[in-house]
This record gives structure tokens, C-alpha cells and sequence, in this order.
């Protein structure tokens, strides 16, 4: 009988190497020829591996890459093997909508889900029946009467932001804005502010969440190979680990520290305390959710500040029309309240414009087709594959908005309105140019059971501040700068959200008789 003999190193090398290459070239046959989803179409090289996939999301480059497939290949595309890319509204609410009996929920890709270090998931990332129980509690902090209850957080610090411009003359706005809706979260959340606008400077638990973005795309985009995630995992500096952990640590002592208090605050904490008296919130995801109220509660908000004061700037007619606005509704700053803000239909239709034209989350959230596969907007797909609806894609489509690469408030208005007039700068526009917009697509804060629990909150966080610092200032573009600062939003990296470049303005008084 022949003897078995282990091959030497190099024919094992050798075999190894073959088989893998064997693999591969199989598996990209499989993808490009026999895969369920083989029939959508993208570039090649997206179809038939993840790779161009990850590099983009690892680059920052994933939502203008997205974007351009969609314009090339149209609504629906496929980005990678086994994720596929949407951007009509059907499809929208099959993926994030609540479509009842004889369909399961469309998980969260598990590429972005991580528990707290805690080991429990907060409200943004915990399953079906966890997120019903939390968000239940949860709401009540979002309700009408609790954001009146709320407004004179929303005041001081606005309030401060305006006398810290003031004193400064000019402010970077990326930070500045940033400063403002940190201080109000994080006051709203953990009964402390952060004291960035009275420091003019981020705090320690705030500058985390910056560099923590950014990571958490790396890390997303190594997810999908597992090898290399093991490994990149063992390189992580432990520096980094600490910081998560002092992070985290933060978060529990603050909150434990502020739900120990008796008060009469109307902050979240007293809402989720005086609902949760059988304790359904446990404190351990009480703890997790308290850092996800802050960082969903303000990164978003101050983009969307920043975002619409660097439109404005550059449609400098838009800018006056808004101005005039403000400053004849009100004579006196006092008279700036949540209630009155919301009676500026010119404010409002700029901020749907822009949530349109720049939408602050403008990647896709992305979900997966429950086991067993189920149907979107008609068509059956596989379970487990990824999909996703990416806003700007969507929201930039000629299929769904006439000029979408244009910024039109006037869209927003009924065309009978008094400001329904294009200015100079627009291409001709008649009472019918956008009657057959797809406003119901510009979903902004999402759909659906998951969508965002604080959206009547951001729009009276962001009228608010806005529609104060305009009544009292101009913003004037540093001498020097004019060309650099009519770049396009659009022109920045995202790692999921934007990421900002800094923006200084300049603070000019308006004088008013
Ligand atoms: C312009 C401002 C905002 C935008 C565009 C926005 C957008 C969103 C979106 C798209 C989601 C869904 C995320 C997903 O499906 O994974 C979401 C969820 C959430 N947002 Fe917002 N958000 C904003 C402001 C806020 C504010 C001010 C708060 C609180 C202070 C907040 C708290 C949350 C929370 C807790 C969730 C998770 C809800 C759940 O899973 O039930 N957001 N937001």
C-alpha cells in the first residue's frame, strides 16, 4: 500500500494559492452569470466583487459613487454582489416602511450595528420587539408638549451663540453651529451642557464622535472580509479603545448623575423617568441610548445649519428674499418663538429645499431582506440581500424633480403664492414647472417605525437658530475668500454623514432705524 506523505512547503504553498485563485475566478463567474440578482445593473466590477464597494466607503467617495451609478444605470442598481441600490418612493417604504401582516421587518445591515459597550443596543440599533418596548418610552420626550416645555433650552443657547458671534466678529460656522446644537442635546440629554460655546471650544466627549466617524466607515468597510476585519482589529491602537471606553464611561456616569436628581427640568431624562415606572427601558440601554440621543440629535441639525447657510450664501437672491422675511415679521428679537418661527413660509420652503438639495444623512440606511426574500415595489428579492435608499440620489433624479440640480425654495410654495417668482439667477420657471415633483419622496428624517422619534424638534431647533442669527446679522464672505467659498456642498467627502470643511464668516450687525 502507497504511504501518505504530506506535501513539502512549496507544493502546499503552491495548492493553497491555486485554489484560492480557483475560488475567486468561480465566484466572480457566479456573481457575473448565476447570482439572483445578476440581472441588475451597475459597472462590472461592482457586480461581480464587493471590492470597489468597500474602497469607496473606505475613501469617503460612497455616496457621490452611488449617485453617479444611479444616473448611469438607473433606479434600480447594484453596487455590489449581493446589495442592490433604490430610489423610488415604493421602494422606499417597502424597505423602511411598517408593511404589516405576512412581512418581517427589513434588519439593519449588520456591517453598521454594534452593541454599546455596555454589551445592550441602543434605540437606533436594537431589534423588532426592543425597539418597539424603547422607543414606546422614549417618545414621549418628542411629543408637541414636550418641545414646548423645551423651547427655553433651545433659547439660551441660541442665545449664546449670537452674543459669542457678536463679541467674536467672525466665527467659523462648521464649528460654531456645531458648539450650538451639541450644548442644547447635551443639556436636553445628560442635564449638562457640553460649555463648547462658552469654551469656544469642543469638549473631549464631543471631539470623539468626529474621529469615531470616520473609523466606523473603515471599520464597516473591512467588515466584509472577514480575515482582514480580525486582523485590522488586533491593529487598532489601544489609545482608541480607551477613548471608547472614557466615552462610554462619560455617558453612564452623566446619566446615572442626572436621573439621581430631583428637579423640574423638561429635559428627555424627566419624560423617559416619569413613563418608565415598570422600568421597560432598562438602565442598560437607558445608558446606551443617552450618547445616540446626542450625537443623532446635533450632527444632523448643525449640517443642515451649515449646509443651508453656505446654499444661501451662494444664491445670494434666495439669501434677501429670506432676510426680508425674518426681519419684517419681527421687531423685536423676543418675538423670535418656536410657535412664530413656523409661521415663515419662506424659511420653511428654504429648508425643504435644502434637505432636498443636500440632505444631511445622504447616503443610504442601509437594510436586508428578511430569510425567505419578500417583495419591493413589485418585484421579489432574495433574503439577506442588502438594499438601500440613498437620499441624494433619489432627491437630484430628473425622474423625480424638474432643474434637480438647481436650488429652488419656490418649488416648495404654492404657485399662487405672493414668493412664488424666480430670481435672476433661476432658469425660467412657470406656475406649472414643478407640479409634477415628487415631493413625497424627500423623506428626510426616514420612514417608518425606525424614522427619526425628534423630527419636530429638529425643524424648531433649526428655524429657531437660523431665523435668530438673520435677524441680527448679515454674513460676509472674508475678503479673499470669494472663490472658495461658492464650492458646492457637494463637493465634500462623506463617512455616512459629511464631512465638513471649516466656514468662517463674518458677523455684520444689521442697523436697523
Ligand atoms: C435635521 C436633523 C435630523 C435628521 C435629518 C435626522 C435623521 C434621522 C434618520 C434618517 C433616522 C433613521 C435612522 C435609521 O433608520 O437608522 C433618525 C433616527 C433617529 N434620530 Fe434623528 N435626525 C435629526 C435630528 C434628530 C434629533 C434632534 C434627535 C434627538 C435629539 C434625533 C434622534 C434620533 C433617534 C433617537 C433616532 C433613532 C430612532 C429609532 O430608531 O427609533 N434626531 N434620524
Amino acid at each position: 500500500m502507497a504511504e501518505f506523505r504530506l506535501p513539502d512547503l512549496k507544493t502546499a504553498g503552491f495548492i493553497l494559492a491555486t485554489t484560492l485563485v480557483a475560488y475567486n475566478v468561480l465566484r466572480v463567474l457566479y456573481n457575473f452569470l448565476f447570482h439572483p440578482l445578476a440581472k441588475y445593473p451597475g459597472p462590472l466590477l461592482w457586480r461581480i466583487s464587493r471590492l470597489p464597494y468597500a474602497i469607496s466607503l473606505a475613501t469617503g467617495n460612497l455616496v457621490h459613487d452611488t449617485w453617479a451609478i444611479h444616473n448611469k444605470y438607473g433606479k434600480v442598481v447594484r453596487l455590489a454582489p449581493d446589495e442592490l441600490s433604490f430610489i423610488d418612493r415604493e421602494a422606499l417604504h417597502d424597505i423602511y416602511g411598517a408593511r404589516g401582516k405576512g412581512h418581517s421587518e427589513f434588519t439593519k445591515n449588520p456591517a453598521w450595528v454594534r452593541p454599546a459597550p455596555n454589551g445592550v443596543f441602543s434605540i437606533l440599533d436594537s431589534f423588532e420587539d426592543d425597539h418597539t418596548r424603547q422607543r414606546k418610552i422614549l417618545n414621549h420626550a418628542f411629543s408637541p408638549g414636550a418641545l414646548k416645555a423645551q423651547e427655553p433650552f433651545l433659547q439660551k443657547y441660541t442665545g449664546l451663540l449670537i452674543a459669542e458671534a457678536r463679541k467674536r466678529g467672525s466665527i467659523d460656522l462648521k464649528d460654531w453651529y456645531n458648539f450650538t446644537t451639541f450644548d442644547i442635546t447635551g443639556d436636553l440629554t445628560f442635564g449638562q451642557s457640553f460649555e463648547c460655546l462658552e469654551k469656544g471650544r469642543y469638549h473631549r466627549w464631543v471631539s470623539f464622535l468626529f474621529a469615531h466617524l470616520k473609523a466606523s466607515c473603515l471599520l464597516a468597510s473591512i467588515t466584509f472580509y472577514p480575515f482582514f476585519d480580525k486582523i485590522l482589529w488586533y491593529c487598532i491602537p489601544k489609545s482608541a479603545f480607551n477613548e471608547r471606553i472614557y466615552h462610554f464611561g462619560r455617558s453612564v456616569e452623566w446619566v446615572h448623575k442626572r436621573l439621581s436628581q430631583k428637579t423640574d427640568r423638561n429635559d428627555f431624562m424627566s419624560y423617559v423617568s416619569q413613563n418608565n415606572e415598570k422600568g421597560e427601558f432598562t438602565m442598560k440601554e437607558i445608558e446606551a441610548t443617552a450618547g445616540t440621543l446626542v450625537i443623532a440629535g446635533s450632527e444632523t441639525t448643525s449640517t443642515v445649519l451649515l449646509s443651508t447657510t453656505r446654499n444661501l450664501m451662494i444664491h445670494k437672491e434666495k439669501m434677501e428674499k429670506l432676510k426680508k422675511e425674518i426681519r419684517g415679521a419681527f421687531k423685536d428679537e423676543s418675538e423670535i418663538t418656536l410657535k412664530a418661527v413656523e409661521n415663515l413660509p419662506y424659511l420653511a420652503a428654504v429648508f425643504q429645499e435644502n434637505f432636498r438639495y443636500t440632505p444631511p444623512v445622504p447616503c443610504s440606511i442601509p437594510r436586508t431582506v428578511p430569510d425567505g426574500g419578500d417583495t419591493i415595489a413589485g418585484d421579489m428579492y432574495p433574503g439577506g440581500t442588502f438594499v438601500g435608499f440613498p437620499q441624494i440620489a433619489a432627491y437630484r433624479s430628473h425622474h423625480h424633480f424638474a432643474h434637480p440640480n438647481e436650488f429652488i425654495p419656490e418649488r416648495w410654495l404654492p404657485s399662487d403664492h405672493p414668493l412664488y417668482k424666480p430670481t435672476n439667477t433661476d432658469p425660467e420657471f412657470s406656475k406649472d414647472t414643478f407640479k409634477d415633483d415628487n415631493f413625497k419622496i424627500v423623506t428626510p428624517f426616514s420612514v417608518g417605525p425606525r424614522m427619526c422619534i425628534a423630527q419636530i424638534l429638529a425643524y424648531a431647533e433649526m428655524k429657531l437658530i437660523l431665523g435668530r442669527m438673520l435677524w441680527n446679522f448679515d454674513f460676509k464672505i472674508p475678503q479673499g475668500k470669494e472663490q472658495e467659498y461658492v464650492k458646492p456642498w457637494v463637493e465634500q467627502k462623506t463617512y455616512g454623514l459629511w464631512v465638513k470643511e471649516p466656514y468662517v464668516m463674518e458677523m455684520v450687525d444689521v442697523v436697523r432705524e
